[in-house]
């Protein structure tokens, strides 16, 4: 507390901000103020994640480096991962943001945040055009080429805004949260970071645009991201989420259990307990008592909702990285299948897997689409992503993704890797659509709850 009171006064008074401009001699906001088309500074970090995030490493310190411009387009790390919206960020608070500022918030420049990075920016008008894909579904776009020595070449490019090419892909994907990252088992969509320490390094240098970084404000980037944990606290109608012996919460989930390969139900657990499909047991209690009244029905509904998420058979197929992988052409699975961790809800082990998001069938208008071809077959894909493929070069990694982490899910719509799915009621389209789930009303009523809940 004293600590952090101290650096309050020396960040107020302009001492610590100045001082990073001179650490790692790249500019700080103060020097880009000075230039003419000055970008707005980042808004104000709030005084704590909100009510639905825990922060175990104490209040938040305005002056960490994960809230200040350490490169040279203003952004920090909070311009993209906003406590308040599960450390991710919504359209809604993107179009207020450009609506506010013109377009200056840092969030909109074009080495990443345009759909090309040639985008005209030159008018208002040009500038919602060239930021529409972050405006509509608060996506990035992440670039990157096709590896040395892949076991396929970029046979056609289809990209609306003619940009794309095999050296750099122009992939759309949602920011994932900068929380509970205590239980993650892969970093990235595609898993292509192999700590949050190079992490941190790449997105100051990618996002941010530094030409350098500093060890230090890396190691407190990490410090302060690895100690926030995200989950609802509450739920319109429900009322809090540890009440009447349930578990949910961001307290709760601080103190829950992980290690690769918890839970998994394939034989990757090193300690070979036995897989559990009820992974999800936060709201057990209100199974069997619920309350009373208005609450009590919205209780029961949640805690009927995760029994449809632990016990609802789904038949798995066409899944590459699990049918494949096990040669097994129907798996009779659960949510959990996938979702194994128990009570965090990502997979427990880096096995990034393909369900079909980047087929072009779901392929919209306003996404890029890419024609791959094997060079040894000559056989070809059609992705809008080719995901994992572009890190490992592998023909069989195209359109695999991490499954990510669940809890904190309904403060950061849009879903999936590129924002397809703008509701969670979008998201149960796409699986019932894609695996036939045949959920009654009731039970896609109640699963929605228990989402919305966790
Ligand atoms: C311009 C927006 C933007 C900025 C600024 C930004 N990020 Fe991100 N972040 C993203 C996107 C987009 C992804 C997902 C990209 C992917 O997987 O290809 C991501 C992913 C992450 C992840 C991975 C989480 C997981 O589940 O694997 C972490 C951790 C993270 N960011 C932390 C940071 C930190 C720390 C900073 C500041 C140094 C930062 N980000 C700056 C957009 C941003
Ligand atoms: C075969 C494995 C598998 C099964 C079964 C599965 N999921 Fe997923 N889920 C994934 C993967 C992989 C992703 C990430 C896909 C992407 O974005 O590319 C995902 C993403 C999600 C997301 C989006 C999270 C976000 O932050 O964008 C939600 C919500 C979700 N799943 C809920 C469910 C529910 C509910 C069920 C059961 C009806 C289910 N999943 C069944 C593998 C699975």
């Amino acid at each position: 507390m004293q600590r952090a009171s101290v650096a309050a006064v020396l960040f107020a008074s302009g001492i610590l901000s100045g001082c990073v401009a001179d650490v790692d001699g790249t500019p700080g906001l103060d020097d880009i103020s000075k230039g003419g088309a000055a970008p707005k500074p980042p808004p104000p970090p709030p005084k704590d994640g909100g009510p639905n995030s825990l922060i175990t490493s104490g209040p938040i310190k305005p002056d960490n480096p994960f809230f200040l411009s350490l490169g040279t387009n203003g952004r920090s790390c909070a311009t993209c991962h906003v406590g308040v919206e599960g450390w991710s960020m919504t359209p809604a608070d993107l179009q207020a943001r450009f609506d506010a500022t013109n377009g200056t918030d840092p969030v909109f420049r074009t080495n990443d945040g345009s759909v090309s990075p040639t985008a005209d920016v030159s008018t208002l008008a040009a500038m919602r055009t060239a930021y529409a894909m972050l405006l509509n579904r608060g996506d990035i776009r992440v670039g990157i080429g096709i590896p040395p020595g892949a076991e396929f070449s970029l046979d056609a490019v289809d990209d609306p805004y003619g940009h794309a090419s095999a050296s750099d892909l122009s992939l759309f994907r949602r920011p994932l949260p900068s929380t509970n990252l205590a239980f993650l088992s892969a970093v990235m969509w595609d898993g292509r970071e192999a700590s949050l320490g190079s992490q941190a390094i790449d997105a100051t240098l990618g996002h941010a645009k530094a030409t350098d970084t500093v060890q230090s404000q890396m190691d407190s980037i990490v410090a302060f991201e690895s100690s926030i944990f995200t989950a609802s606290g509450s739920v319109v109608g429900a009322g809090g989420t540890e009440n009447l012996g349930a578990t949910g919460g961001p307290r709760n989930l601080a103190s829950t259990p992980f290690y690769i390969g918890i839970n998994d139900p394939i034989g990757m657990n090193p300690m070979n307990t036995p897989f559990d499909p009820k992974a999800m047991t936060m709201f057990s209690a209100w199974a069997t008592n619920p309350g009373n009244g208005h609450p009590g029905w919205s209780r029961a509904a949640i805690a009927r909702g995760e029994t449809v998420f632990n016990t609802h058979q789904i038949a798995i197929t066409g899944v590459k990285g699990l049918n494949d992988k096990l040669g097994v052409t129907t798996i009779q699975g659960t949510c959990t299948t996938c979702h194994d961790t128990p009570n965090v809800g990502d997979h427990s082990v880096a096995m990034a897997l393909d369900i079909g998001l980047t087929d072009a069938s779901q392929r919209t208008p306003d996404m890029p689409l890419y024609t791959l071809k094997n060079k040894t077959t000559g056989a070809t894909i059609q992705t809008t992503d080719p995901g994992k493929a572009l890190i490992s070069g592998k023909w069989a990694d195209i359109g695999k993704f991490k499954g990510p982490i669940l809890r904190g899910v309904g403060l950061r719509a849009p879903y999936f890797h590129n924002g397809s799915a703008a509701t969670l009621d979008a998201v149960l389209d796409f699986y019932e659509e894609r695996f036939g789930l045949g959920l009654t009303v009731q039970e896609r009523t109640d699963l929605l709850a228990f989402l919305q809940a966790i």
